[in-house]
């Protein structure tokens, strides 16, 4: 089984390394339009697999797609970063040409494949992929909630000083400020969350949360990519082993949630065929105009992309 992953910078070269570690695909290709750039990161990753003891074969090539030829999954994170002071939206035209043109190369060589974007503002290059690739919503969806809940429960973690590993938590809503942690809906090994720690500590949590993109940016100069390639690497795990794992992913709705043709993150259940379900929490009043506003500021940008595609016709 082959899988692609297109962009061999921080997060793609993050995410190949990673499914070559979990050993559960014969190949990756690594696919970057920079020359040598996925080549030399695939060598470097394959030159690893007698150390870390896996046989997942690594290559990588320039701008070659014919060497994607019937993935299962691709994951698409080519594009640019976000730089400090940059907002995701700023990232919209160039990112959104980025995604199109790959997308097409991808459904060229591999139409049944799984599509998962990473590329930012996610929710609306989901979107932009989507339109590109003209199939089922199922098979094309965005990484952004795998992350964003890791974050939440790795900062819960440090406030219990518990291991991170107990903690389940979901989230709704786009990948930015506007995302929406549900308290509600997270236990520390069953134990609800909100019997563990006052509000106080819990809101501050959800705003850290929400900022948690910003604060690596903050830090490093560019975005985060270990978490972000581990989450994608997840995803990836979850569809070729057909586990029906239940996560929030960015997922184009359609009456779900009372929101319809919108990419918005939403607990799914993620199997061999991409999306198998959309799972409907019941949200109380607060979590639902949380979730509108969301729904509301993802909006703007699609509108964004909807004009320049107008306008580009
Ligand atoms: P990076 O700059 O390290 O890597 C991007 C790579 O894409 C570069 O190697 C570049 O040469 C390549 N690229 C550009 N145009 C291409 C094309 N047409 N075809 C093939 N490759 C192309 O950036 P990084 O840190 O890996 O981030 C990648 C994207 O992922 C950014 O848009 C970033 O904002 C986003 N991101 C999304 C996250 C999420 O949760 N969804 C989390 C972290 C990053
Ligand atoms: C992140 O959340 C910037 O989307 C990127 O790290």
């Amino acid at each position: 089984m082959k899988v692609t992953v297109v962009g061999a910078g921080n997060v793609g070269a993050t995410c190949a390394n990673v499914i070559a570690q979990k050993d559960i695909v014969n190949k990756v290709v690594l696919i970057d339009i920079k020359e040598g750039t996925s080549e030399g990161k695939a060598l470097d990753i394959w030159e690893a697999a007698p150390i870390n003891d896996y046989s997942t074969r690594v290559v990588g090539y320039t701008n070659d797609y014919s060497h994607t030829k019937d993935s299962e999954v691709v994951v698409i994170t080519s594009g640019l970063p976000r730089k400090p002071g940059m907002s995701r939206d700023d990232l919209i035209a160039t990112n959104a040409g980025i995604v199109r043109s790959v997308t097409e190369s991808v459904m060229k060589y591999s139409p049944n494949a799984k599509i998962i974007v990473v590329s930012n503002p996610l929710d609306v290059m989901t979107y932009c992929a989507y339109l590109t690739a003209k199939v089922d919503s199922k098979r094309v969806f965005g990484m952004a909630g795998i992350l964003d809940t890791a974050r939440y429960r790795a900062f819960i973690a440090d406030a219990l000083n518990c291991s991170p590993k107990d903690i389940q938590g979901m989230l709704l809503g786009g990948h930015g400020d506007t995302m929406v942690p549900l308290p509600r809906y997270t236990t520390v090994a069953g134990i609800p969350l909100t019997e563990l720690l006052p509000k106080d500590k819990i809101d501050a949590i959800i705003e850290r949360t929400k900022n948690g993109g910003g604060e690596i940016v903050n830090l490093l100069g560019t975005s985060a990519w270990y978490a972000p390639g581990a989450a994608a690497a997840q995803m990836v795990e979850a569809i070729v082993k057909n586990e029906n794992r239940v996560f929030p992913v960015c997922s184009l709705l359609n009456g779900e949630y009372g929101h319809k043709g919108i990419y918005l993150g939403v607990p799914v259940m993620l199997g061999k065929n991409g999306i198998e379900k959309i799972i409907e929490l019941k949200l109380d009043a607060a979590e639902k105009a949380l979730l509108d506003s969301s729904a509301k500021a993802v909006r703007q940008v699609m509108d964004v992309l909807d004009k320049q595609l107008v306008a580009a016709k």
